[in-house]
């Protein structure tokens, strides 16, 4: 099979100066792109001035050394002004800008009782609102070029969380469920104007995490299969203008990529539903008995049309 290249392409990677962000940029400059390397250089808490150098520098030294053209953004994507420049410097310096990959993220921790509160806030600005504000700066000349591919970063803590340290990371996951649901409408808009987008969870053992899980278990499973580069190479088709989907979400670590797909069995439905007929049908409902209504049998809602054809099938509106 050919290489999937990405020759004559420019890409911008925020968070790019370690882990998972590295290894998107290497990986798609292994393979011909030109890299904007965006880092705001911060704690795993989102606190900016982390280390002296900034990491971003480093990796865009390690792609020149690769003969890579790479430039270096220092801004935050979580600042309207600074998503702004770094799309700007894209075409400022390669004249056009194809991919996008939202990686930049943080990992902090907020309470029930604190929510909404700064903690909640710093979430969702940064794992929300900054892929919001670098997608915005760049879509009118994406659109105007009928040509990108949008790579959001959520998690599998969406599916519901419970971290090792059995705090309640409440807003990290309400952000990264949000980015799921932005990438799904944007995917789907997208796609008229040539603009795919996509999203994935990844797992890595990477500096976000190993303080939480150095020296368990799962932590030495992940150090040992996980790494950042499974996660780009799960990525990179999806980041093609080969890529058959748009508005989609996979699992993707460790060599494994696996669709996430939003489901739901037939259920129960009657004319006349009553809060007993619930009780009493619950099992239908919860998708667990009958011959159609098995596990096995949940139906994908890939659109609003579908859950509709859905409800049709299940028998709303027969009389
Ligand atoms: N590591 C995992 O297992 C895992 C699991 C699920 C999701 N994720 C997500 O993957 C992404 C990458 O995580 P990682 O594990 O590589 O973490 P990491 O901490 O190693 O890297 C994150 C990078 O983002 C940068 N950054 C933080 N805030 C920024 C901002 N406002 N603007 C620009 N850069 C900023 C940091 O300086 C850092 O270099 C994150 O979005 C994270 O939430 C990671």
């Amino acid at each position: 099979m050919a290489d999937l290249r990405f020759d004559g392409r420019v890409a911008l990677v925020t968070g790019a100066g370690g882990s998972i962000g590295r290894a998107h940029a290497m990986l798609l400059a292994s393979r011909g792109a030109k890299i904007v390397v965006n880092d705001y250089n911060t704690s795993v808490s989102g606190e900016a001035g982390k280390s002296q150098d900034n990491p971003g520098e480093r990796v865009a030294k390690e792609l020149r050394a690769l003969g890579t053209e790479a430039v270096v953004n220092t801004d935050s994507v979580a600042e309207p002004a600074g998503a702004q420049r770094m799309v700007d410097q894209a075409f400022d310096e390669f004249g056009r800008l194809d991919i996008i990959i939202n990686n930049a993220g943080i990992a902090v921790c907020d309470y029930i009782h604190e929510e909404p509160g700064p903690k909640y806030e710093r979430n969702l600005n940064i794992l929300l609102e900054g892929p919001m504000y670098v997608v915005r700066a760049a879509w009118e000349r994406m659109k105007a070029q009928k040509f990108g591919r949008i790579l959001n970063t959520s998690s599998a803590s969406i599916f519901g969380f419970n971290q090792p340290d059995g705090n309640w990371w409440g807003a990290y996951v309400l952000a990264k469920s949000a980015i799921t649901a932005y990438t799904r409408q944007l995917g789907g808009y997208g796609e008229q104007f040539g603009i795919k987008a996509n999203a994935i969870l990844p797992l890595a053992y990477s500096r976000m995490n190993w303080n939480l899980l150095k020296g368990t278990p799962e932590g030495d499973f992940l150090e040992k299969y996980a790494t950042p580069e499974s996660v780009a190479a799960a990525s990179g088709y999806l980041l093609h203008e080969e890529c058959p989907v748009s508005g989609a979400s996979f699992s993707v670590s460790g060599g494994r990529i696996a669709r996430v797909v939003y489901a739901e069995p037939l259920g129960y439905h009657s004319h006349n539903l009553t809060p007993e007929l619930v009780k009493q049908n619950w099992a239908t409902a919860m998708g667990e008995v009958g011959a159609d209504y098995k596990m096995c049998d949940f139906y994908e809602i890939p659109n609003l049309l579908e859950e509709s054809m859905l409800m049709l099938k299940a028998g709303v509106g027969k009389t």
